[in-house]
């Protein structure tokens, strides 16, 4: 624990080496990490190494109760892990309560040596954080909110790199201030570490040229304002070349939803080497409305794999299992709450119960009773999704897991509902970069939307929206053995239980099969 300061006021907050953000983790693709966590704090912690895929060391992969028994206080833990078939930013995060406010940091996976990046070299490099500070402690909102079963509150300011800049009524908060030479290119490397907010980006005077999301090259592409949910990295370059002078350097939310705004933007300063920075005034730029959803659509429809010779996009064009899950809200009976309900979200109506042991320990070692692997694969009825929701907003509750057979095709259509509340869902997998087939408004329609799928170069990544009241097909080959959780990453969701997790079989010998635990595994 360490005492942060931001605006005007101090609080006792969970670091990581004592800082927030956290430290970087630098690594070169095929590297083995060995990553030690210490537990000094009071909670029970776990950390995810969000975006890596993890092939066959799901034990490392860290959501609790998933892959792992929590890290007890005063208890240690080492991940070991290697990235492979993957180069770029990533970034990793508390996977348990909501530590991760403040528990996160960034992943860079370096190119093989002697593998150049294919765009054309930049000279420095910057890192970019975004994320979101609440002036109380976050886990006691998430008590509050949960007991009473109402939505918790919103945090009181977004950060860049850890500050929120001096659009807070503090003025002692100074904002970050990026240093760049003239002349000079700079990768960008952006991460969304925020727990419940879509958020725009954006520089004064500056376009940024996209060329890797989610540690995956895209064919590069100019844009104004960069797109990011919560769980979603993006490479950008940015050409230094105004000469002098400083730029505002804006971040504020993304939020489709008619019923909850928030419009709190963060700021920081691009500021030339050797400007005058007493005379010079910072050139400003003002951030898309919360509702520029034109914008949004535009950012995302540009994304494509690079699909080059060297990076091929391994679309599975075959499909072995075809899921269909419907995203929604819902309000079951609770006596102790505030009128008798609590908001709870669900995956085609079942709103996932976290087991108190991990998932993935019962999976190894054949023990029955933990969870089922009964997930429905559809919802049990269809109807007008985006519409008037039906009344019963009752969900069923269970740890339910969908099987996959072992180097299947899988596709998911996730399709976002109207039931309480049309919102964007940031979705997340472990395990897998998914490729982002096809995205539509209004319902999906199973005869003619596949028509239109992109099976040649759709963008791959770990984290997808299902977009208000419209619907994502994602596609992937189940070649990973383990337990790989499925979530929304708006942390709020996963706590009303938006979240479900495949199980994938073990291949046909030890190299396909999930290693066994380490020695060191926490135990429930
Ligand atoms: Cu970034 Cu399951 O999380």
């Amino acid at each position: 624990m360490k005492n942060i300061t931001r605006l005007c006021s101090t609080k006792a907050t969970v670091t990581v080496n004592g800082k927030f953000p956290g430290p970087t983790i630098y690594a070169r693709e095929d590297d083995t990490l060995l990553i030690k966590v210490v537990n000094q704090v009071h909670y029970n912690l776990t950390i995810h190494w969000h975006g890596v895929k993890q092939i066959r060391t799901g034990w490392a992969d860290g959501p609790a109760y998933i892959t792992q028994c929590p890290i007890q206080p005063g208890k240690s833990y080492v991940y070991n892990f290697t990235v492979t078939d993957q180069r770029g930013t990533l970034f990793w995060h508390a996977h348990i309560l909501w530590l991760r406010a403040t528990v996160h940091g960034a992943i860079v996976i370096l190119p093989k040596l002697a593998l150049p990046y294919p765009f054309p070299n930049p000279q420095k490099e910057i890192l970019i954080i975004l994320g979101e500070w609440w002036k109380s402690d976050v886990e006691a909102v998430v008590d509050e909110a949960t007991q009473l079963g109402l939505p918790p509150n919103i945090s009181d300011a977004h950060t860049i790199n850890g500050l929120p800049g001096p659009v807070s009524t503090c003025l002692s908060q100074e904002g970050f201030t990026f240093l760049v030479e003239p002349g000079k290119k700079y990768l960008l490397r952006i991460v969304n570490a925020a727990l419940n907010e879509e958020l725009f980006f954006k520089i004064a005077g500056h376009k940024l040229t996209v060329v890797e999301v989610d540690s995956s090259y895209v064919k590069p592409f100019k844009a104004d304002t960069i797109l990011t949910t919560p769980g979603q990295t993006t490479n950008v370059i940015l050409s230094a070349d105004l000469g002098t002078g400083k730029y505002l350097m804006v971040t504020s939310p993304y939020m489709d939803s008619p019923i909850l705004v928030n419009n709190r933007t963060a700021t920081a300063t691009l500021q030339y080497v050797g400007t005058n920075t007493s005379s010079t005034t910072t050139t400003l730029t003002v951030p898309p409305p919360t509702n520029a959803t034109p914008i949004a659509i535009k950012f995302m429809d540009s994304l494509r794999s690079l699909n080059s010779r060297k990076y091929p996009a391994k679309v599975p064009l075959t499909i072995d299992h075809s899921l269909f899950f419907t995203i929604s809200l819902g309000l079951n009976p609770c006596e102790s709450c505030y009128r008798g309900f609590r908001i709870v979200a669900a995956i085609n109506n079942v709103t996932f119960v976290m087991p108190s042991v991990s998932l993935l320990n019962a999976h190894f070692f054949n023990k029955s009773g933990v969870f089922t692997d009964d997930f429905p694969g559809n919802p049990a009825y269809t109807f007008d999704y985006t519409g008037i929701p039906p009344e019963n907003l009752r969900t069923m509750e269970g740890t339910r897991l969908y099987r996959l057979a072992y180097n299947s095709n899988v596709q998911v259509i996730m399709q976002d509902t109207g039931l309480l509340s049309p919102e964007n869902h940031p979705m997340h997998l472990h395990g897998f970069n998914f490729f982002v087939v096809g995205r539509g408004r209004g319902n999906f329609d199973p005869e003619e939307d596949p028509k239109k799928f992109n099976l040649v170069d759709p963008v791959e990544r770990n984290t997808i929206n299902a977009p208000s009241g419209g619907w994502v097909a994602i596609r992937f080959r189940a070649n990973n053995p383990g337990i790989w959780f499925l979530h929304c990453h708006l942390e709020v969701h996963t706590t009303w239980g938006l979240k479900m997790a495949f199980v994938v079989d073990n291949g046909n010998g030890p190299e396909e099969s999930l290693l066994p635990p380490p020695k060191d595994l926490p135990t429930c």
